[in-house]
């Protein structure tokens, strides 16, 4: 047997049951999609972007990565936002982060793991940056926990301080940008700090991160 037989027969049961909900809705869909939202999440496969917030296909767009990090350099998930922002028009961005993330551990632990060392760097940067913070939590469990949660947080100020984000503002787009914590043990999001809307919010987010910073 092929060894990815039960991944195609479970396709083919799910299309099957797809189009007998809606026989319309894989022909309305090949035409075009719209979503709302654009998704900048981990890679870690118990994060799924559809299933743990009920989208259905065509309702997300995604760009996953080790750790949800948003590189100012990084031209892939900078062209995932660009065509989301600019041409699909989405109406929010949600960096979405989760506690157990195998990426923020490793930076947390200085831990070498091969090429994606290069990656995680970035993630032991702000580790340095929070490194006051940090220290002040005993714990590795909860100084885990927290190293998400910072990450999250520093990855939607960067969202934001992109030209895609800084453009879409200036000519009255509407747009959002959010910073969510997924928890592996319960299945619940958790919202970080509301959402920024503007440049005069993403001003006052700037702010309080450097307050955490220090
Ligand atoms: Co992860």
């Amino acid at each position: 047997m092929h060894p990815l037989q039960k991944l195609l027969d479970n396709n083919k049961t799910w299309a099957d049951k797809v189009k007998k909900e809606n026989p319309s809705f894989f022909s309305h869909l090949a035409q075009q999609q719209s979503p709302k939202f654009l998704w900048i999440g981990c890679s870690d496969s118990r994060v799924p972007a559809n299933q743990i917030t009920g989208l259905e296909p065509g309702q997300v767009f995604v760009h996953r990565n080790v750790a949800n990090l948003v590189v100012k350099n990084d031209l892939n998930c900078l062209s995932v936002m660009q065509y989301a922002v600019d041409v699909l028009k989405v109406e929010h961005i949600i960096v979405c982060g989760h506690y157990g993330c195998g990426g923020v551990l490793a930076a947390l632990r200085h831990e070498s793991l091969g090429l994606i060392d290069g990656w995680l760097k970035h993630l032991g940067d702000i580790r340095d940056n929070h490194e006051k913070s940090l220290a002040a939590i005993s714990n590795e469990a909860l100084k885990h926990d927290r190293l998400c949660e910072i990450n999250v947080i520093e990855q939607a100020l960067n969202v934001c301080k992109t030209d895609i984000v800084q453009n879409a503002w200036a000519r009255g787009q509407t747009l959002s940008v959010h910073g969510w914590v997924y928890r592996l043990t319960d299945g619940l999001l958790h919202d970080m700090k509301g959402y920024t809307s503007s440049t005069a919010e993403m001003c006052k987010l700037e702010e309080s991160v450097k307050k955490m910073r220090v």
